[in-house]
């Protein structure tokens, strides 16, 4: 077990050219560069509805290498209950500490994260608070 924990904290893979377009797609809709800019996941769950991805959550590494969540669901697609179905199932597999930020604008998300146990930690570069789940 503690072996695969350390694996599993390790391993980044390559998205698959429909979560690329899938991120491409969220980031026009939410117009922020930053899910371009995700390297590839460590792990990874989606969500998909007549075979077109509607839901992705995963474990990336960012800000000095640390596993970082994202988790986007499209914009049709909210209020579903959709981000705590992939979450959940996300943290079903992911066991090891797991970071994230969110932008402050996005204030509801607080509410969210913690009920997954993520706490608040220190606000992170003016516009986003860091949040962590041990
Ligand atoms: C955040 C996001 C993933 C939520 O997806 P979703 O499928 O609509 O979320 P759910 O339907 O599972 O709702 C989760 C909870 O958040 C609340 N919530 C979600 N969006 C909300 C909003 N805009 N305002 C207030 N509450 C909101 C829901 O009421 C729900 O609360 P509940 O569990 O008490 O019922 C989605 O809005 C999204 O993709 N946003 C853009 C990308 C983003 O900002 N990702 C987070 C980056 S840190």
């Amino acid at each position: 077990m503690k072996q695969k924990n350390v694996q599993q904290g390790c391993k980044m893979k390559q998205f698959s050219s429909a979560q690329l377009e899938f991120l491409k797609q969220i980031s026009l809709q939410e117009k922020e560069d930053d899910w371009l800019r995700i390297l590839g996941y460590s792990e990874i769950i989606e969500k998909k509805s007549n075979g077109k991805i509607i839901g992705l959550a995963g474990v990336t590494k960012r800000y000095f290498l640390i596993p970082s969540l994202f988790i986007a669901v499209s914009k049709n697609e909210r209020g579903e209950g959709v981000a705590s179905e992939i979450l959940s199932n996300l943290l079903k597999k992911w066991k090891l500490p797991l970071f994230l930020t969110y932008y402050k604008k996005k204030s509801h998300l607080e509410q969210f994260y913690s009920k997954f146990g993520f706490r608040k930690i220190l606000p992170w570069f003016g516009k986003r608070i860091l949040c962590i789940k041990v």
